[in-house]
Order: structure tokens, then C-alpha cells, then sequence
């Protein structure tokens, strides 16, 4: 049976990309990542990706007329490498209707909170300031919605120190295991 195809999106550093391509690569995933995409050239993915061998596609939104624009590019190049999933891991951007409508229900993303609490891009910070104990990661199916869309897997951090580093390193480390463990669902459509 054929290997499952990947594409991951990603805008910053990247660490979720690599937990994927290791588990690919060390057989804890039956899949292959066939291209990683990034909105942010220069971000520190992209090195990751040059590392594993992923082929890569950055490009600048500003570039582009509109958002359907660069979606329509995009799902042109999902299809002509067979993507079977989308992961999203740390793109800072809402998706929209092209490359929802072409790609449905197989779009997924990682969140750094307890959903549906604590969505947006300060998710960490936000729990810290609200005075939370119990933190947490989700990823969930991806809609036309900042963070929104039907869940998938969680897993929760008991943390009541004050060293924010300290619980950002916590949360991901969760957040590493836990998109394996859905991705996992995804390839046997246990979800
Ligand atoms: C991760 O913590 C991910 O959950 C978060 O961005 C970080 C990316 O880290 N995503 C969101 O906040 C989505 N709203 P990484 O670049 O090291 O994978």
C-alpha cells in the first residue's frame, strides 16, 4: 500500500515539522512528507525541511492579489503531488475557501491551548494571564475559523510554576507526540 503524502504548512520555526518528518522517517508514521509550505521566507522551517530533503515552496501572501489567489496556486501544487493530508503546524493564517473546499475534511492543525479556549497566535500567554492550571494542546479538523473546527486529540499540562520557557517547552513537547499520535488516525481513518 501506498505511503501516506503530507504536506505540512508552517510560518516560524518549525519544531512541529520535524517531530513529523522523524516519525516518517523513523517508520512511526506509515507516510512521507511531499512538500512543506511557508508564508514566511526566511523562517527557520525552512532549513528544517532543506535538512530532512522535504522540497519546499515559501512565498509572500503580499505577492498575491488575494487569498484565493495563492490558495489556487496552492491546491495546484497539492494535487499534482497527491496530497492526502494538510497540516497545519504553526501557519499563522486563517485558510480559506479554496483550499478548504478542495481539500475537505483533510486539513488539520495543532493548537497550543485547551480548545475551545485560547484560540489566536498568543495562545500561551494568554492561558498564563487568565491565570490557568491546567494547559494544554489540541489539534482538531480545520474550518473557516481562527483555531476552529472539530477535535481531534488533547492532552493536558498540569503546570502552576511562573516560567513561561519552562511550560512553552512542556506544551510542545505534548504538542510533538500528539500530532503522531493524530496523524496516526488520519492514515487509519480512526477519527
Ligand atoms: C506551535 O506551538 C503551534 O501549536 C502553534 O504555533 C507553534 C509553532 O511552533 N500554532 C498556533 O498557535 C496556531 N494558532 P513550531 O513552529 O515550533 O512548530
Amino acid at each position: 500500500m501506498k505511503r501516506v503524502r503530507l504536506a505540512v504548512f508552517a510560518s516560524g520555526s518549525g519544531s512541529n515539522y520535524e517531530a513529523i518528518a522523524e516519525a516518517c522517517a523513523d517508520g512511526r508514521l506509515d507516510a512521507e512528507i511531499v512538500l512543506l509550505v511557508c508564508d514566511k521566507p526566511g523562517a527557520k522551517v525552512l532549513e528544517r525541511a532543506k535538512r530532512f530533503g522535504t522540497e519546499s515552496f515559501a512565498f509572500n501572501p503580499k505577492d498575491y492579489e488575494s487569498k484565493a489567489a495563492y490558495e489556487t496556486l496552492l491546491v495546484r501544487m497539492l494535487q499534482e503531488r497527491g496530497v492526502d493530508f494538510v497540516c497545519l503546524a504553526g501557519y499563522m493564517r486563517i485558510v480559506g475557501p479554496t483550499l478548504l473546499g478542495a481539500f475537505e475534511q483533510r486539513i488539520v492543525n495543532i493548537h497550543p491551548s485547551l480548545l475551545p479556549s485560547f484560540k489566536g497566535a498568543h495562545a500561551i500567554q494568554d492561558a498564563v494571564d487568565y491565570g490557568v492550571k491546567i494547559f494544554g494542546v489540541t489539534t482538531h479538523f480545520v474550518d473557516e475559523t481562527l483555531d476552529g473546527g472539530r477535535i481531534i486529540d488533547q492532552g493536558a499540562v498540569v503546570y502552576e510554576g511562573s516560567d513561561i520557557e519552562e511550560l512553552t517547552n512542556l506544551i510542545h513537547n505534548i504538542e510533538h507526540k500528539l500530532y503522531v499520535k493524530t496523524i496516526n488516525k488520519l492514515i487509519n481513518k480512526k477519527y
